[in-house]
């Protein structure tokens, strides 16, 4: 009996061995080799969030001059192929760069790094199917409420996210609904969802609070929807300068037109930094002897209204202008701040910029002529 309940049991753990442990073994071997790509995915999202995104949308996602990515209310109502859109597409015409150079595994990563975030918080899905309201009550709900943060057709808050030039507490500014790319992005469920659920911590309160019921948030995307055909002034496109370079010919000599510039930056409103010569090793033997000097001058106004709009500009910022002496001529040779604009996806940056280069080219040709 004994001996008979021993080998019974025995087989059983044999059958086990045999049949179940091979497939549980394999099994989370598997899910292991899973989540190892996985936090490999994730690992490499980090890294490219803090080189490309960090500068905006702060670390972590906490919010800057890009809207937080971080928030339970936006993790809980936006899609994966939403934020894969958004991040390809950007928002022409608006802060928010386009990542079209990345790869779709480098824009995945990203991806899971901003879902590691709050791994609790399922990404939803939506369906693609329209919402049919009624465009023009939606618009007249748009006009009574929306339109006080999201302004005319949702073309989106002047300014950006919580620009940190202005105090950490000043109301995020609301994001361009009504741009082409993220009604691209957006489905008509998922803006229904967004609207209904407000994010909490922003001023985008749920549709209940605002005095909306289901049919007016039905009616409001479809009016949203209706806006696809908004357009953007897409400064990227069209870069309307050229000229990645600008330069003048001097009729002074080296120092008079070093002279000439420090005075004329004065008029300008340019702060003189400072110079440097800039010859040893990067010319030939024979036009060692000439001087090459590099100089330096800022607008602080114009750097810190800069900055506030898009921090990346602090990479050429402040002017520098390279003056060099060839044969007879003196040459005087700037990169195009406005050229270097054209490369920011925003048309208030851009204003800025025309405004500045015409300043800083007038005062270059005055230290020249
Ligand atoms: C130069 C600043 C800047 C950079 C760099 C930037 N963003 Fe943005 N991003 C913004 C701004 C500003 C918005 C709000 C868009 C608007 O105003 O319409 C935004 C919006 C978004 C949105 C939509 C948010 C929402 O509420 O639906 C996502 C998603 C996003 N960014 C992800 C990223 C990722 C990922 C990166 C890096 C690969 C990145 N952004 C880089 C400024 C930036
Ligand atoms: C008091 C200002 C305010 C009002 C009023 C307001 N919103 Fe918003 N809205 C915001 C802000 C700010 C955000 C960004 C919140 C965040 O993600 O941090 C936002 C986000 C959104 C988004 C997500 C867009 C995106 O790019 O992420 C949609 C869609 C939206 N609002 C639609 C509406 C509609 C429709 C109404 C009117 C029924 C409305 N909002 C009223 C301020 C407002």
């Amino acid at each position: 009996m004994f001996h008979c309940l021993f080998s019974w049991v025995c087989i059983k753990a044999l059958l086990f061995c045999m049949c179940i442990l091979p497939f549980a073994l394999t099994f989370t071997l598997t899910m292991a080799q899973a989540k190892d790509i996985k936090s490999e995915s994730i690992l490499s999202g980090q890294v490219l969030f803090q080189k490309k995104c960090a500068v905006c949308h702060g670390n972590e996602g906490a919010g800057g001059v890009g809207v937080p990515l971080n928030l339970n209310d936006f993790l809980s109502t936006t899609s994966d192929y939403y934020l894969y859109q958004t991040i390809k597409m950007g928002r022409p015409g608006r802060i928010m760069p386009d990542f079209a150079v990345l790869s779709e595994e480098q824009i995945q990563s990203i991806i899971h790094y901003i879902r590691s975030w709050k791994p609790e918080i399922k990404a939803p899905v939506y369906s693609r199917e329209r919402i049919a309201g009624d465009v023009s009550k939606g618009q007249a709900v748009y006009e009574s409420i929306c339109i006080n943060c999201h302004r005319e057709k949702a073309m989106g808050g002047k300014g950006t996210g919580v620009t940190f030039s202005r105090p950490r507490d000043a109301e995020l500014i609301a994001p361009a609904a009504g741009n082409p790319a993220f009604l691209a992005a957006a489905s008509d469920q998922m803006i229904k969802k967004i609207i209904m659920t407000g994010r909490e911590s922003t001023p985008m309160l749920p549709a209940k609070s605002m005095g909306l019921k289901e049919v007016d948030v039905d009616n409001v995307v479809s009016y949203l929807r209706s806006l696809e055909n908004n357009t953007v002034n897409n400064p990227s496109n069209e870069s309307k300068s050229d000229e990645a370079v600008l330069m003048f010919e001097s009729s002074y000599s080296v120092e008079e037109t070093i002279e000439n510039i420090k005075q004329a930056a004065l008029g300008y409103n340019f702060r003189y930094i400072r110079e440097q010569t800039l010859n040893q090793g990067f010319v030939d033997k024979a036009e060692e002897s000439n001087a090459e000097y590099l100089i330096y001058f800022c607008n602080f106004t114009f750097l810190n209204q800069a900055l506030s709009i898009d921090p990346r500009i602090g990479m050429f910022l402040p002017f520098r202008a390279t003056i060099v002496k060839k044969g007879d001529t003196v040459l005087v040779m700037t990169v195009n701040p406005d050229y270097l604009c054209s490369m920011f996806n925003n048309d208030e940056l851009k204003q800025s910029c025309e405004f500045m280069s015409e300043k800083y080219e007038a005062m270059l040709e005055e230290s020249t002529l």
